[in-house]
């Protein structure tokens, strides 16, 4: 969406506060011993008491309130009977609506103890996350987060996984522009604007740059590797943009 007036950035930083915020309590819960189901209770529980709706289900019928993705598995993981480990690399997205505003964000961590080659790929992650939020502002070509993205991971020697992207967002979990490469697409025409909302979420890996589907239909899996993701909700303005999703504290 593009946002109209100051009761939509209202709206959005709202979602944004609570989807933000469930990811940090569900990241603290998170122990080994704890199966994923349980950890996504937890995050459903917690949207509730927040008057939010869980917008994969929403949207898409996802048999989860949040997607929670066991290494090597990337992305749109569903919540059931895997016990988490110590030392297991978690990603975990929530995104939800309410009063019509989705918000969307997402991140990776080691459950117990810290494990050193998790702690880098994150690390890599976030800071990818950082470089194209710097890039993102009015009129500058979508192709600039990806090339922000990539340089940040060949920096430390990862790989960017292609087919996954960042997004439209703000009335619906996944709008115009529906696929912004976390790569850098020299052909790429199109240029943000103030007021567009999307997501910025750069997926890095140390295996393959393609992610495969399993037989679930829904979990996306690295091949050879791991991956991880850290992701906002932004608004585009001139200068830097707005982060919707901040916890708030
Ligand atoms: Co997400
Ligand atoms: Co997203």
């Amino acid at each position: 969406m593009t946002i109209d007036t100051s009761y939509d950035v209202r709206g959005l930083k709202r979602i944004g506060r609570i989807v933000a915020d469930c990811l940090a309590m569900m990241q603290d819960e998170a122990r080994p011993g704890m199966t994923t189901l349980e950890l996504d209770r937890l995050g459903a529980a917690f949207l509730e008491r927040h008057g939010a709706r869980s917008a994969p289900i929403l949207t898409y019928d996802f048999p989860g309130c949040t997607c929670i993705s066991v290494a090597p598995d990337a992305a749109h993981g569903i919540p059931g009977e895997h016990v988490l480990r110590d030392g297991d690399l978690v990603n975990v997205d929530v995104s939800a609506e309410l009063d019509g505003y989705f918000g969307d964000t997402g991140g990776s961590f080691t459950v117990g103890r810290e494990v050193p080659a998790h702690t880098a790929l994150c690390d890599a992650t976030r800071a990818a996350l950082e470089a194209a939020m710097l890039e993102a502002r009015a009129g500058a070509r979508l192709n600039r987060i990806g090339k922000a993205i990539q340089a940040v991971a060949r920096q430390h020697g990862y790989s960017v996984i292609r087919n996954l992207g960042s997004h439209g967002v703000g009335r619906q979990l996944h709008e115009e522009p529906k696929f912004i490469p976390g790569y850098y697409n020299r052909f790429e025409r199109r240029r943000l604007h103030a007021g567009l909302v999307i997501t910025i979420e750069p997926f890095l890996t140390t295996g393959a740059s393609q992610v495969v589907e399993l037989d679930d239909g829904w979990t996306l899996r690295t091949r050879g590797g791991i991956s991880a993701q850290f992701e906002h909700t932004l608004i585009i303005t001139e200068d830097e943009p707005i982060v919707c999703t901040q916890r708030s504290s």
